[in-house]
């Protein structure tokens, strides 16, 4: 097992688990929790799955469960409040536990719940998806959607651990696994080109699970997130890199109504976009763009946008973006391979022509 740590002030650091077979070590969840009341929140596609072995391991507790349905159109305050509800009933107490065991949905929901009940309960992240494990897990950042905006509503909440077990990712399905190397493939492009290398070399390895490579591929990743969450834990600068390709895959996410694409699926159409966005502002050159093209081809993502969206309305969804500052759309782009851009004011006439050729020239 390897540990690492996400370095926070005010006793606020926590470790995450990397390794194999940690579901079956109860004693790392229990040194966390400090009260009887432990609630389990997943969904009905996981809960089958990991949930009787957690529940075994936590025998003497008084633990409780919801199985929220399986998807991103249920990330709301609809069935947020079905936690609350269940934390109600059970009388849950300030000193209560939720444990998230889930991917990135279940996790987000899960957070937000933990931050907002009593104004703070302990929380623990059990990530299930590869994504779960190498970003969404780490760092605090919980919420939910809303009809009009992706992730626009919820709270910083950092975690008391994060158990992230290899094994449970035998059970993901291929396209899954691939969203997840979206988010892989990220820090390589943001801050450790050692590593995108790294990732065009072993790419076959990773779609092939090779277990080595992806307990690899995890920790460098976690490394890579723990290291920027400690440095800007509410994103005030450094932290927003780690949103390349995000402000035009929420507004496909969004626009492509919550599941059509998968989170990572949009994410890597994002990032092919910012990639050539940063070529018109001479960034980038011709040769790097293909290179960002063709790591997220050889994961099996799509890097074209779906053609059914116009112009324009990927422009009113742009516009609703947790970067954005007194109406302006802000970017992250890539001023080279391996180092991202702060946040860049996108002028409207811009923004248009680019997704214009863009999607014309992707098409
Ligand atoms: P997800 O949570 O929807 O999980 C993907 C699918 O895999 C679901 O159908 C789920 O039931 C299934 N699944 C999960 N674990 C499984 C397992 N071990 N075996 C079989 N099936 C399993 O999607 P995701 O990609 O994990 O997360 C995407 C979400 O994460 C989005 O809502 C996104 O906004 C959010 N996110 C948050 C952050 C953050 O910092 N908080 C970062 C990135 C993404
Ligand atoms: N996934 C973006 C962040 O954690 O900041």
């Amino acid at each position: 097992m390897k540990v690492l740590h996400v370095e926070l002030d005010q006793n606020r650091s926590y470790p995450i688990y990397i390794g194999s077979g940690l579901l079956n070590q109860p004693e790392l969840l229990r040194q966390h929790i400090r009260s009887k009341q432990v609630l389990i929140v997943s969904n009905e596609t996981i809960a089958p799955l990991y949930l009787p072995s957690l529940q075994a391991a936590l025998g003497e507790y008084q633990v409780e469960t919801v199985i929220l349905p399986d998807g991103e159109q249920y990330k709301n305050l609809a069935h947020l409040e079905k936690i609350f509800d269940q934390l109600l009933a059970k009388k849950f107490s300030r000193n209560a536990t939720l444990i998230a065991l889930g991917g990135g949905v279940i996790g987000d929901m899960g957070g937000f719940a933990a931050a907002c009940y009593q104004r703070g309960i302990v929380f623990i992240q059990i990530p299930t998806t590869l994504l779960a494990q190498v970003d969404s897990s780490v760092g605090g950042k919980t919420g939910v959607n809303h009809p009009l905006g992706k992730n626009m509503i919820g709270a910083f909440y950092q975690p008391q651990c994060v158990i992230a077990d290899a094994d449970v990712l035998d059970t993901l399905d291929d396209r899954q696994l691939a969203a997840g190397l979206a988010e892989v493939i990220k820090y390589g492009l943001i801050r450790d080109a050692e590593f995108l290398d790294w990732l065009e070399a072993n790419m076959p390895r990773l779609l092939a699970r090779d277990k080595a490579a992806l307990a690899y591929a995890i920790e460098r990743s976690c490394i890579n997130k723990a290291e920027v969450v400690g440095e800007d834990e509410f994103e005030s600068g450094v932290r927003a890199t780690l949103n390349l390709g995000h402000t035009f895959g929420h507004a496909i996410e969004t626009g492509s109504g919550y599941g059509h694409y998968l989170h990572g699926e949009a994410v890597a159409i994002g990032t092919c976009f910012a990639a050539d966005l940063s070529q018109r502002l001479g960034w980038l050159n011709a040769a790097n763009v293909e290179r960002v093209i063709k790591i997220f081809q050889a994961a099996n993502l799509p890097v074209t946008p779906p053609a059914e969206m116009s112009t324009e309305q990927y422009v009113d969804l742009m516009a609703v973006d947790k970067k954005n500052v007194d109406g302006k759309i802000r970017v992250i782009l890539l001023e080279a391979i391996g180092k991202a851009s702060l946040p860049v004011n996108v002028e409207l006439a811009q923004l248009q022509d680019t997704l214009n050729n863009y999607s014309k020239a992707n098409a």
